[in-house]
């Protein structure tokens, strides 16, 4: 092996040579001259001099270029029964117009514009306008409730929340602006205007400091790009922590593009005029990267797809999305494949469309099982690459780098740490453990560019959260091992964050919700394992002495409370209720203990439990589901 072990190599021992060389490949107003700048360590930033703007990589340098009539989008939507192509000159055009009604409502450099929106071009449009005038945005997923989405807009303070009338589930429309304005009754910040993209399937009714997307677009004058420091934020993007409080992962200007670019044609192996399909949401990392930025920064064209995997019309509709547009590689959740095993295990449905361009199966945002990965790989005859990473890199921490070196893959493991990860497997008191021995995933600091350079406006909580643990590195969260070809196995969370459908979840904030309901004295929500979904969150309450209602009542309760305060995405069904919660001596409720056995594990009883009696009587109710 060669091009991946130089890489790697001096990725680690010349960092400073190895960015400035990716650098190279985007366009500076003011080149870096610099890639680390560790004066602040353990906080760090990289490219400190350099100054760009990441609409203008994305986007006007293509155009001028020579990729003005490429497709650069192609919007995709069984849902609605609507498609559209839009070149690098249309999406050029319209994302300088929406930045010129940006300005037009007084955004500028540094403010934030929350997005809540669905799978259309506009949530595109909204987050390059934002990159255009240097402004900081912050897209919610649409599956949330008001009030995470009020938490959100505290922390950001936007100036503008920009959103679309509704959004489409199979079994519903969803409408967004109750949502809004409910979030709104609820925050503390307001926002000076509401910008909303109408949609016929339920069109909202404006208030005054709404703004009609189509209307405001009509007499906009278009905005130019605005340079930034490298250094300076692009967007925030929450993401589920331990505690209900989500963490503003904040991301920067140039770490990020150079880092993009570099993983695409690196890792996923797509050059400019390739077309690349990331099948999930822009509210989610995923989307982010390799929805938005990665493939238009690349000079790729980028497929947004409005739909499922299956029922949209049916379980071909990956593959007609394939065919159609000639992608040459996916990349989606395990989930999406379960989804599609399940209504076509013998996958008849793929026999039916051409898919000769396709070369590559990306999947990530949970463990990739065994069972998945060689359905994925019979039925479709080409590489399915499992890769790991995370909201707060942005960009894979593991993977098999199919541009750089495709190497051999491994069912069960994301295969090799990537350039400018320095990945080691720590035990409980900080010794690296020797290959095979499981422990924590840790980075050793620093991590390379595009990764968080802080949560926003909390440099203390980013350090407690991911760098007090343990004393130069980075806490990953998840636990797992490297085996003896140095490959990296991601065993699962050891914290409280769960994985729902590839959507990341904290039980932390399902339990505070359950723990609000007046009948309940304590509470657990774990993560068990799920055949469709990897995981599902299972909650188990104890009563207050003396309260008298039904099971069934108090169920019902709780799972409308959770999903009216948290939102829908959380697919929280399951809750028992129970004498007691096993505890240590100190108090402490033993979730991972529960968690193990509920997943079929041979769960020894920690000897700092309180009363095994407990464990005792909740293991049946454990094993056999509620
Ligand atoms: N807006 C509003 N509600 C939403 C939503 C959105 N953007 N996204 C999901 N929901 C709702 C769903 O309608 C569902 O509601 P319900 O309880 O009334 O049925 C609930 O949230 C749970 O959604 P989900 O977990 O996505 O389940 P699902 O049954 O709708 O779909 C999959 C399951 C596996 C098909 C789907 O999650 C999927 O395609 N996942 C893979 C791709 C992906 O998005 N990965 C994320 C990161 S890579
Ligand atoms: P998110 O921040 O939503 O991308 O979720 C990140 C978490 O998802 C990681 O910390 C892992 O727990 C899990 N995850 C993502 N990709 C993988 C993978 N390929 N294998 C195992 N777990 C994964």
């Amino acid at each position: 092996m060669g091009s991946y072990h130089d890489a790697y190599r001096q990725s680690l021992e010349d960092p400073e040579g190895f960015w400035l060389t990716a650098a190279a490949g985007l366009d500076w107003t003011k080149p870096p001259t610099k890639a680390l700048d560790d004066k602040d360590a353990p906080l760090f930033r990289w490219f400190p001099d350099g100054e760009l703007n990441t609409c203008h990589n994305a986007l006007d340098r293509h155009v001028e270029s020579g990729r003005a009539d490429q497709p650069a989008l192609v919007y995709d939507s069984p849902v609605t029964g609507s498609k559209a192509t839009y070149t690098y000159r249309e999406l050029r055009d319209e994302v300088a117009t929406f930045a010129g009604v940006l300005a037009g409502l007084g955004v500028g450099k540094g403010d934030r514009v929350i997005i809540y929106m669905p799978m259309v071009p506009q949530a595109v449009v909204a987050m390059l306008a934002c990159a255009r005038l240097g402004a900081v945005h912050s897209v919610v997923f649409g599956g949330f409730a008001p009030r995470e989405l009020s938490t959100r807009v505290d922390d950001a303070k936007p100036k503008v929340i920009v959103a679309a009338s509704c959004g489409i589930e199979p079994t519903r429309v969803v409408e967004y602006k109750p949502i809004i304005d409910e979030a709104l009754t609820l925050s503390t910040h307001q926002p000076d205007s509401v910008v909303v993209l109408q949609r016929e399937q339920a069109t909202a009714t404006l208030g005054e400091r709404d703004v009609d997307w189509t209307e405001a677009m009509a007499t906009a004058k278009p905005a130019d790009c605005v340079p930034v420091a490298a250094t300076d934020p692009l967007y925030i993007l929450y993401t589920s922590g331990t505690t209900g409080k989500p963490k503003g992962v904040v991301r920067d200007n140039g770490g990020h593009a150079v880092a993009l670019a570099w993983s695409l044609t690196n890792i996923y192996d797509i050059q400019p005029g390739d077309v690349f399909w990331t099948a999930s949401d822009v509210g989610w990392v995923v989307g982010h990267s390799y929805i938005v930025y990665a493939p238009l920064i690349v000079g790729a064209t980028t497929v947004l797809y409005e739909g499922k995997p299956v029922g949209t019309p049916d379980a071909g509709a990956f593959w007609r999305v394939i065919a159609e547009h000639g992608a040459k590689a996916l990349f989606t959740a395990p989930t999406a494949f379960r989804a599609i095993k399940r209504v076509d295990p013998s996958g008849e449905q793929i026999g039916k469309y051409d898919l000769s361009k396709f070369r590559t199966l990306f999947l990530a945002g949970e463990r990739l099982d065994p069972e998945t990965y060689h359905w994925a790989s019979d039925k479709l005859g080409v590489p399915v690459v499992d890769h790991w990473w995370q909201t707060e890199t942005g960009w894979p921490i593991c993977a098999n780098l199919r541009g750089l070196e495709p190497m051999p893959i491994k069912a069960g493991s994301p295969s090799v740490p990537v350039p400018g990860y320095d990945v080691r497997i720590l035990d409980v008191s900080g010794e690296e453990l020797p290959r095979g021995e499981d422990g924590a995933i840790a980075i050793r600091l620093p991590l390379p560019p595009g990764t968080l350079p802080t949560l926003w406006g909390d440099d203390a909580r980013y350090i407690e959260s991911y760098l007090a643990r343990y004393d130069g590195y980075y806490l990953t969260g998840d636990g797992g091992y490297v085996d003896e070809d140095g490959y990296v196995y991601v065993m699962g969370r050891t914290d409280d964050v769960i994985n729902v459908a590839g959507h990341r979840l904290s039980t932390g904030s399902m339990e505070a919700v359950l723990a609000a309901h007046p009948a309940v004295a304590e509470c657990a929500v774990i993560g068990v394992r799920d055949s469709l979904k990897g995981q599902l969150p299972r909650g188990f309450v104890v009563l207050k002495a003396g309260v008298e209602i039904s099971a069934d009542t108090l169920r019902d309760e709780l799972v409308a409370a959770v999903r009216k305060e948290i939102g829908p995405v959380a697919a929280f069904r399951d809750v028992s209720v129970v004498d007691g919660l096993p505890k240590t001596r100190s108090g402490k409720i033993l979730r991972k203990t529960m968690r193990g056995i509920a997943d079929g594990r041979d769960e020894p009883v920690p000897s700092t439990i309180e009363d095994p009696k407990v464990l005792d009587a909740l293991r049946p109710i454990l094993r056999g589901g509620a």
